[in-house]
C-alpha cells in the first residue's frame, strides 16, 4: 500500500501535494517525493522519512509549476531509502512516475529494458515505467500509459507526468484504488478522497484497466484499447475524519474489510500459471531447505498464533517437526538448535524487541533465519537469511487484523512451498490447496459482509462478564486469537482453550452467563469439538458455533456462524473474521476507543 496524489491547476504545487500526502500517511510512511513540471524541466525531490521531512527539505524551494505528482511509500520492493522513494524516473529525466502496487513481471521487464540499454538506479517495480515510457517518445502520454497497462501484471495505480506534455497527468488503474477530484480550474488524482477532500467534493472513481487523461479543465477516461469511457461524477458526503477511515467508524473496522484485498496482494505473484507455489524472493537453497531437520516458530502475541498455525500446515504438510515458542521464553529455556533448524520469526512490525532476542540467540547457533514480517527493511528483515513480507499495507488499527490474515496465508504458501521442494505431498494435493488459497480473498469477503449479523448478536454482551474461545487442531489458533482480541479491546475476561482440554479443570467455569464460542472447521476434529461444545452446552452458558457451510450437528448451539467451505488450515483464515468482528462489536456496544485500547502499545520494542 502506498498513496499516490497528482495536481494540475494555478495553486501552488507543494500546498496542495504535501497537505495532500499527509493525509495518506495512513498508506504508507517510509518515504516521500515529489515530481514537478516547471517550464522545461521535472523537478524531483525525494527522501526517506515522513512528508513532514519531506516538507522540510522543500522549505525553501520552489515548489511552483504546472502539475505535479506526489507518493508516500510502504516499501515491498526495495529498501524504504531516499534512492527507492517515488517518484521514478527514466534515464533522460524527461518522465516521473508514481506508483502504488507490485508490478508482479517487473524482473523481466526490468531484464529487457537492461538489454536494450536503459540504466536503473532504484531496486523497486516502478522504475519500469519511466523506462518503457522512454522508448514512447513519439507517442502520446496517454497511449503510452496504456502500453504500460498492457505489459505489466499486477496492481497498479499509476500517475505519470513528461517533460514534453506540460498541460497532462495521465493516471490509470487495476487493483489498486484510484479517484479524481474535479475542482474550478483544477484537478486532482489520488489514491484516496482525504487527498483532496478539503478543495473539492466532486469525485470520479476510476475503474480496473482504464486510463485517465487528466488536464486542468477535465478528465477523459479511455480502456486499456483506447475506447473513451464515459465519467459518472459523485458528490462526497464524507467530512474528513470519514474520509480517512474510509467511511467507517474505526481504522480497526476499516483494517478488517481491506482484508481480502491484503490477502491477494499477499498472493500476487507467488502462485505461477501452473498453478505452483513460487517464492524465488526467499533465495534460500534448495537443498538448505531438502537438508533441513527441524523448525522452531517464534512470535509475540497474535503474531504467535500465527505460529501456531504454522506449526500445523508445516508439520501437516511436509513432515518436518516443529516447535512454536513465545519469544520471551525462548533464550531462557536453552533451546536445541543447530545449522540444520530453520528458525522463522514472525513479526508484523519486525521490531518486537523479545522476538528479535530470540531470533538473534537462534542465529547465534547457527541456525538458518526466516522472518516474516509486514514492514520491508525492519530489523527481523535485515537480521535474516530470508526474508517472506507479508502485504497487508500499514495498520493503524492498535490490534492486528489484517496483518493477522496475512500471516497466516503467507505462513501456509510457506508450507506448501517447503512441501513442493521436499516432495513430501503428492502434487495434486499441494495443486488444491494453492486453489484454495487463491479463493480466499472471496471468502473472507463473504465473512466480512456478516459484520451486522454478529453485531446482532453481540447486542447483548456488553455486561458479559467470562468468554471462552474453543478450538482443535488448526481451530485452536483461531480460538486463541480471537479471544486475544476481544481482551485487547473490549477488557473482558476471554480465554481461549484447546477444546479437548476444557473437561480437565475449564469446565469448572461454566454456568449460566458465560459465553463459549466454539470454531469446527477441521475435518479430522470438528465432530469432537462439537461434542465438548455440547457438553458444556449442558451446564449452562450461551453457544456460538462457527462451522463450515453444509455441516450440522450443531441443533444445541445459540447462534450458529456460518463459513464459506474450504480444506483444513486454510477454512481458518475465514473463521479469524468473524472473531475480529465479534471483538469490535461488544467493544463498540462499551463505547471503548477501539482503535487505540488501554495500556497496549502497536509495537513494544522493551523485554
Ligand atoms: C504488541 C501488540 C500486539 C502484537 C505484538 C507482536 O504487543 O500490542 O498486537 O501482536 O506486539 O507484535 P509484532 O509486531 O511482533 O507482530
Amino acid at each position: 500500500m502506498c498513496g499516490i496524489v497528482g495536481y494540475i491547476g494555478p495553486r501552488p504545487m507543494g500546498e496542495i501535494l504535501l497537505p495532500g500526502l499527509a493525509r495518506l500517511e495512513y498508506r504508507g510512511y517510509d518515504s516521500a517525493g515529489l515530481a514537478l513540471h516547471q517550464g522545461d524541466k521535472l523537478t524531483v525531490s525525494k527522501r526517506a522519512g515522513r512528508i513532514a521531512d519531506l516538507a522540510e527539505q522543500l522549505a525553501d524551494l520552489d515548489t511552483g509549476g504546472h502539475l505535479g505528482i506526489g507518493h508516500t511509500r510502504w516499501a515491498t520492493h526495495g529498501a524504504p531509502n531516499g534512492t527507492n522513494a517515488h517518484p521514478h524516473t527514466d534515464c533522460t529525466g524527461d518522465v516521473a512516475a508514481v506508483h502504488n502496487g507490485i508490478i508482479e513481471n517487473w524482473a523481466e521487464l526490468k531484464r529487457e529494458l537492461i538489454g536494450r540499454g536503459h540504466e536503473f538506479t532504484s531496486d523497486t517495480d516502478t522504475e519500469v515505467v519511466g523506462h518503457l515510457i522512454e522508448e514512447m517518445a513519439d507517442v502520446p502520454l496517454d497511449e503510452a500509459v496504456r502500453r504500460v497497462m498492457q505489459s505489466a501484471q499486477g496492481a497498479l495505480a499509476l500517475a505519470v507526468i513528461r517533460r514534453s506534455d506540460p498541460e497532462m497527468i495521465v493516471a490509470a488503474r487495476r487493483h489498486s484504488p484510484l479517484v479524481v477530484g474535479r475542482g474550478e480550474g483544477e484537478m486532482f488524482v489520488a489514491s484516496d478522497i482525504p487527498a483532496f477532500l478539503e478543495h473539492t467534493r466532486n469525485m470520479i472513481v476510476i475503474d480496473d484497466d482504464r486510463v485517465v487523461a487528466i488536464t486542468a479543465d477535465g478528465a477523459t477516461i479511455t480502456n486499456l484499447e483506447g475506447e473513451e469511457i464515459p465519467a459518472v461524477e459523485r458528490t462526497i458526503e464524507w467530512d474528513l475524519d470519514a474520509a480517512e477511515k474510509g467511511g467507517y467508524e474505526s481504522f480497526m473496522l476499516k483494517e478488517i474489510h481491506e482484508q481480502p484485498q491484503a490477502i491477494a496482494d499477499t498472493l500476487r505473484g507467488r502462485i505461477d500459471e501452473s498453478g505452483r507455489v513460487r517464492l524465488h524472493e526467499l533465495e534460500l537453497d534448495d537443498r538448505l531447505l531438502r537438508a533441513i531437520d527441524k523448525v522452531f516458530v517464534i512470535a509475540c502475541g497474535t503474531s504467535y498464533h500465527a505460529a501456531m498455525m504454522a506449526k500445523y500446515a508445516i508439520e501437516r504438510w511436509t513432515r518436518i517437526p516443529v516447535e512454536i515458542d513465545i519469544a520471551s521464553e525462548f533464550r531462557y529455556r536453552d533451546p536445541v538448535v543447530d545449522p540444520r533448524t530453520l528458525v522463522i520469526g514472525i513479526s508484523q512490525s519486525g521490531e518486537t524487541l523479545d522476538t528479535l532476542a530470540a531470533v538473534r540467540y537462534a542465529a547465534a547457533q547457527g541456525a538458518t533465519l526466516l522472518g516474516v514480517t509486514n514492514v520491508v527493511d525492519s530489523a527481523l528483515a535485515r537480521e535474516s537469511d530470508a526474508v517472506l513480507y507479508t502485504r497487508a499495507g500499514p495498520e493503524i488499527g492498535v490490534a492486528a487484523t489484517k496483518t493477522f490474515t496475512t500471516q497466516l496465508v503467507a505462513m501456509q504458501l510457506l508450507g506448501l512451498y517447503l512441501a513442493q521442494v521436499r516432495a513430501s505431498m503428492d502434487p495434486g494435493a499441494i495443486e488444491y490447496h494453492i486453489r484454495q488459497l487463491n479463493e480466499l480473498p472471496v471468502a473472507v469477503s463473504q465473512v466480512v459482509g456478516s459484520s451486522d449479523e454478529i453485531k446482532k448478536m453481540t447486542e447483548r454482551w456488553a455486561d458479559v462478564r467470562d468468554f471462552f474461545f474453543l478450538g482443535r487442531s488448526g481451530d485452536f489458533p483461531v480460538a486463541m486469537e480471537g479471544a486475544l482480541k476481544l481482551k485487547e479491546i473490549a477488557y473482558v475476561r476471554a480465554e481461549g482453550f484447546a477444546a479437548g482440554e476444557m473437561k480437565h479443570g475449564p469446565i469448572a467455569l461454566i454456568e449460566d452467563g458465560v459465553v463459549v464460542i466454539g470454531v469446527a472447521t477441521d475435518t479430522h476434529v470438528k465432530a469432537k469439538t462439537l461434542s465438548n461444545m455440547a457438553e458444556m452446552a449442558a451446564r449452562g452458558g450461551e453457544m456460538v458455533i462457527l462451522r463450515e457451510e453444509g455441516d450440522d450437528g450443531t441443533d444445541f448451539a445459540d447462534h450458529v456462524i456460518t463459513l464459506p467451505e474450504g480444506p483444513d488450515l486454510i477454512c481458518t483464515v475465514t473463521a479469524v473474521v468473524p472473531l475480529q468482528l465479534l471483538a469490535y462489536h461488544v467493544a463498540n456496544a462499551k463505547g471503548l476507543d477501539v482503535d487505540k485500547p488501554r495500556n497496549l502499545a502497536k509495537t513494544v520494542t522493551v523485554e
